[in-house]
């Protein structure tokens, strides 16, 4: 077999078998195969596309090119949760312990933020003393005895994947459904989850921009998923505007524990509730969507979702002093405004831009190598559908030393992110579609 053969097959619209698919991938990871001609085979596939059988087996190969997690020694029906990557998402912050304290365990392996998109281990870390890193023995432990554990990967996943995903990433091929649909999966496989809930976002945000490509990415992940023997499902919510206020680590975490406790922003409760309750069935503890709701919304009264999290801080090493004084997290040394030129009505908030911005300030990561700053971040006032004065605040940016120069750029951004209407906005749904 030759690679030259595959792309040529590839780029003229050919189907590659399973044994093909293989042979691509395998000499690539073993570095029999240059990043070249890689290269050329992800842009045939980009502009050609893989059917759901090549996607299946792209996918596979790619779980099984490093380690393969088995959670069975932790009792009962694992669902893991994926979101594609949004702006101001602290859903696993919120989810991991609200699903946790319903009886569901939930073993996640997070990552870290890079460019506009956050990462769940960064805003653990706001708290002083969580550790993100432990064995595998621990990490089984912990979710056996409490339920929850979040940890970044550890050992070798998908070495194939992230070698695949560093090329497409300077070759213009990451827009590609099969490309992100095996992506995803091949970790989610590797994992171990036995049900896995995706969140696909949708909208300025999200990698998908619109309603019909986010679909077909959502049902391409589906479709590996239920093909594979792990029961998926998938959201497609709204990427048109950063999820709740806080954008941000430790903002973000603030944010979290508000919504824990009852009082956090509408939009991340309820989505938090729809991927939960998605959760809750999947890992067999409600009969259906309302029987769901109506066990996360009384584990939120009753206030066992939050003693879960303060539980899984502590055991993660954290001080869990913070998550009762939210007010001792890392706080920012300067507040600048950001106001509104014009008055009207909200209409959109890129959130990309918003992402930027905060990046900008420090909470985001430029190049892996960055180094982030866990107070600073921003926090919007204002929110699609509001109305809005001329002068009025419509963020705040949270600002350390570090990051003053940067203030300008970052407050011209998070304008420029801001869309006014003269005319009133209906509310926008927040999520779109369930994808089965
Ligand atoms: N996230 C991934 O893990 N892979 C992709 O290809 C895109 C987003």
């Amino acid at each position: 077999m030759r690679a030259v053969d595959l792309i040529q097959k590839k780029r003229d619209g050919g189907e590659l078998s399973r044994e093909e698919i293989a042979f691509l991938i395998q000499g690539y990871s073993q570095g029999e195969i240059p990043d070249y001609q890689i290269s050329a085979w992800a842009m045939a596939v980009y502009f050609r596309g893989m059917n759901a059988r090549e996607t299946g087996d792209l996918t596979l190969e790619m779980a099984m090119s490093g380690d393969q997690i088995d959670l069975s020694p932790i009792a009962g029906i694992k669902v893991d949760k994926h979101s594609t990557g949004g702006v101001g998402d602290k859903t696993t912050v919120v989810l991991a312990p609200l699903v946790a304290s319903a009886g569901v365990p939930v073993a996640k392996m997070s990552g870290r933020g890079l460019g506009h998109t956050g990462g769940t281990l960064d805003k653990l870390e706001s708290i002083s003393g969580f550790s993100v890193e432990m064995t595998r023995e621990k990490f089984f432990d912990q979710v056996g005895e409490i339920g929850a554990a979040v940890i970044g990967q550890s050992g070798n996943i998908t070495p194939a994947d992230k070698k695949l995903y560093a090329l497409r990433d300077v070759t213009a091929t990451v827009e590609s459904i099969p490309l992100i649909a095996s992506s995803v999966m091949s970790k989610k496989i590797a994992a171990g989850a036995d049900a896995i809930v995706l969140d696909v976002k949708t909208g300025s945000g999200a990698f998908m921009k619109t309603l019909d490509d986010s679909i077909a990415l959502a049902q391409a992940m589906v479709d590996i998923g239920t093909h594979l023997g792990r029961n998926t499902v998938a959201i497609i919510s709204d990427m048109d505007q950063p999820l709740g206020f806080g954008i941000g680590n430790a903002l973000e975490v603030k944010e979290g524990i508000e919504t824990l406790k009852g009082q956090g922003p509408k939009d991340l409760q309820e989505v938090c509730l729809i991927l939960g309750s998605q959760m809750l069935v999947l890992g067999g503890k409600a009969k259906d969507e309302a029987e769901a709701r109506i066990i996360l919304l009384s584990h939120i009264e009753d206030g066992s979702a939050l003693a879960k999290f303060k539980q899984m801080v502590g055991a993660q090493g954290g001080d869990v002093s913070q998550v009762d004084a939210p007010d001792t997290l890392p706080a920012a040394s300067l507040l600048v405004e950001v106001t509104a030129v014009t008055g009207g009505y909200v209409e959109g908030i890129q959130a990309e831009e918003i992402g930027v911005a905060a990046m900008l300030l420090g909470a985001g990561r430029e190049t892996k190598e960055s180094v982030i700053d866990l107070a600073v971040g921003i926090q919007l006032s204002k929110k699609v559908g509001d109305v809005v004065a001329e002068g009025e605040i419509l963020a705040v940016l949270h600002v350390n030393e570090a990051s003053e120069a940067k203030v300008e750029e970052a407050r011209a951004k998070v304008l420029e992110a801001y869309r006014i209407s003269a005319e009133p906005v209906p509310p926008q749904p927040l999520v779109f579609a369930l994808v089965t």
